[in-house]
């Protein structure tokens, strides 16, 4: 497990700084009417005034700036031509790097007319993120997260994507160790200051099973419910913990 110093800290504060203040510009823009290509291109030179890069871009092959996942599409959906439409849930994941630090962080929206059962699933997804967060501290197990972020959505009837986990992150966009939204107290690793992670619960209307699709990217529900997504890139400090992406 990559464990960094104070300078690290101060570092990734910027990283987290600039995809905060994306994302607070991104997030008025998503409306409908409005393309996931045309936020995928704000959302590039949005980064890139801020001097920095986007970091998903070229992943693994991946070909854009953003993830846009709508309704039953729960993560790395690919932007495209087609207008978001009212009611739709929309979920979109970012990530830069900056000066070889990087952030990534994610949220989900709802198109108005507001829908209660999705407001109601990106409700608890957000609370579980906030809750698992809460968590993070030194000498802390990283089960004691997991199993928080798992307790509080599958308490209010919603399923855990079990298939896709959040990540440690610094000089890489993934680093060790994986961070399961769902897990056992007290087991896994003990977290350290100046650790890095990307705490990210994926959280569905379903069982929390999901399939990709043929563009080898797409991940969807299986039952063709919908999803939420949120994501902070967050500090293990002396005193606790501090959220370096705070959008929401
Ligand atoms: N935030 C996601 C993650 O942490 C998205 C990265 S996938 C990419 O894995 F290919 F789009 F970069
Ligand atoms: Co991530």
């Amino acid at each position: 497990m990559l464990v960094y110093d104070n300078s690290a800290l101060k570092a990734m504060r910027e990283a987290g700084l600039r995809l905060t203040e994306v994302i607070h510009a991104l997030r008025e823009r998503i409306q409908p009417g409005v393309t996931g290509l045309e936020l995928d291109q704000y959302a590039e030179q949005a980064i890139l005034r801020t001097g920095a890069e986007p970091s998903f871009k070229g992943y693994q092959g991946y070909p854009a700036t953003i993830c846009l996942s709508v309704d039953d599409v729960v993560i790395h959906g690919i932007p495209n031509k087609k207008p978001l439409l009212p009611g739709q849930l929309v979920s979109v994941d970012l990530g830069l790097v900056y000066k070889g630090w990087h952030s990534d962080a994610a949220f989900s929206v709802m198109l108005a007319p507001a829908e209660e059962s999705k407001l109601k699933l990106m409700d608890v997804t957000l609370q579980a993120l906030k809750a698992g967060v809460a968590k993070v501290a030194p000498g802390v197990r990283l089960g004691d997260v997991s199993s928080e972020i798992q307790r509080v959505a599958e308490s209010a009837g919603y399923g855990i994507v079990k298939d896709f986990t959040g990540h440690g992150i610094g000089r890489a966009l993934h680093e060790e160790p994986p961070v399961p939204n769902f897990g056992r107290r007290n087991s896994g690793p003990i977290l350290k200051p100046y650790q890095f992670l990307a705490i990210e619960p994926m959280v569905t209307a379903g069982s929390g099973c999901v399939v990709i699709d043929g563009d080898g990217w797409t991940v969807r529900t299986c039952e063709g419910v919908a999803a939420a997504h949120f994501e902070y890139t967050v500090a293990v400090t002396e005193e606790g913990v501090e959220v370096l992406t705070p959008h929401v």
